[in-house]
């Protein structure tokens, strides 16, 4: 018998991390992190009209609904156990002016929708966007002077958008336009009009980031956008300003706090979350998920396999949630014994 295991455990000084790993119960006891459907928060697109489920080219297996469908959709989801949707509107063309007026409207789509889903299904939370990209004629997600995104002029907007919207019945208002300042003002404006109880979902750390592509098209602002976002949205390359700007953001009154892309910007969730111990949530863009969903169509990776394996890397990386278009697929997997 020549058995070399005491030549390896010499190297190995008795330390086998491969003991752990031996069967799938040791495996199951020693797990860190784990996915639950509670994780997941799944944002839907909503368009005019009714009984319409208009599939988006970019985002295979992703719909835009009129808001009856979204109802549906919302039943769905909250029988899943989903706890949450977030609703982005596909805003008529003719709606959209260079100061994204529409997004006062009481009656305009997004608050159309709340109204819709929180009659009809009470307990799903419903997180809406108040920044103005739906809503304006060059794609912005601000208001647009002289070539210049203003800053102020925006958030005043966007804070009396947050108090229309909380009046449709949403319940966090999640801003995604960066704006400097704006957490504070939609947090002065929600209590003066007595939505103490209608939190605040900061997309606090918002990259310049090329994986919207395919979001761009759902809501129909791609081919209107003028230039890029690069003067509100943070540099790719800065982890440390992100952190100084959720600082901002925690300081002014966010609930909870987000990081947007997902998967490339793992680093700033686990700052985030060891930096301020707030709810992190990551959201996993549009590009994010076309990739997975593209190559899994080729049949070069196992889509089921890749999904789930992101979303627990999110987990991973200090995540109490994550904002992702695989919600109901991961949740319906997840569902099974
Ligand atoms: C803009 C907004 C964006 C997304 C949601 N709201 C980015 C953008 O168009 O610049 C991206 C979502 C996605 O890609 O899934 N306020």
């Amino acid at each position: 018998m020549n058995d070399s295991t005491n030549l390896v455990d010499r190297i190995t000084g008795h330390r086998r991390m491969r003991r752990n790993r031996k069967a799938d119960w040791t495996r199951r006891l020693v797990q860190e992190n784990r996915l639950t459907v509670d994780d997941l928060i799944w944002p839907i697109f909503i368009v005019p009209g009714n009984g319409i489920i208009d599939p988006i080219e970019a985002m295979p297996g992703v719909n835009r609904m009129s808001v009856d469908k979204a109802v549906e959709a919302a039943k769905e989801a909250a029988d899943l156990g989903i706890p949450a949707i977030a609703t982005f509107p596909n805003i008529d063309v003719a709606l959209r002016d260079e100061t994204g007026s529409h997004s006062l409207a009481p009656d305009n789509l997004i608050n159309q929708a709340t109204r819709a889903i929180k009659k009809a299904v009470p307990h799903i939370g419903v997180i809406t966007d108040v920044a103005l990209d739906p809503f304006t004629s060059h794609g912005h997600d601000g208001i647009l002077r002289d070539g210049e995104i203003v800053n102020d002029e925006t958030v005043e907007a966007i804070a009396r958008a947050a108090v229309i919207q909380a009046n449709a019945g949403s319940d966090i208002i999640a801003p995604s336009d960066m704006m400097d300042g704006r957490i504070g003002a939609i947090r002065e404006a929600l209590d003066a009009s007595g939505h103490q109880s209608v939190g605040i979902m900061s997309y606090a750390t918002k990259f310049a980031s090329a994986f919207y592509g395919p979001y761009r098209e759902a809501i129909g602002t791609g081919g209107l956008l003028k230039g890029d976002k690069k003067t509100y949205y943070i540099d790719p390359a800065n982890g440390t300003e992100a952190i100084r700007d959720a600082a901002l953001d925690v300081e002014e009154g966010a609930d909870m706090l987000m990081v947007k892309p997902g998967l490339a910007y793992l680093d700033i969730c686990w700052r985030m979350k060891e930096a301020f111990g707030l709810p992190v949530f990551a959201y996993q863009v549009s590009g994010e998920y076309t990739q997975i969903k593209a190559a899994a169509a080729n049949g070069w990776i196992d889509g089921e396999r890749v999904m789930l394996e992101t979303l627990l890397a999110f987990k991973r990386a200090g995540c109490d949630g994550i904002l992702t278009y695989f919600a109901v697929e991961a949740a319906k997997l997840l569902a099974k014994p």
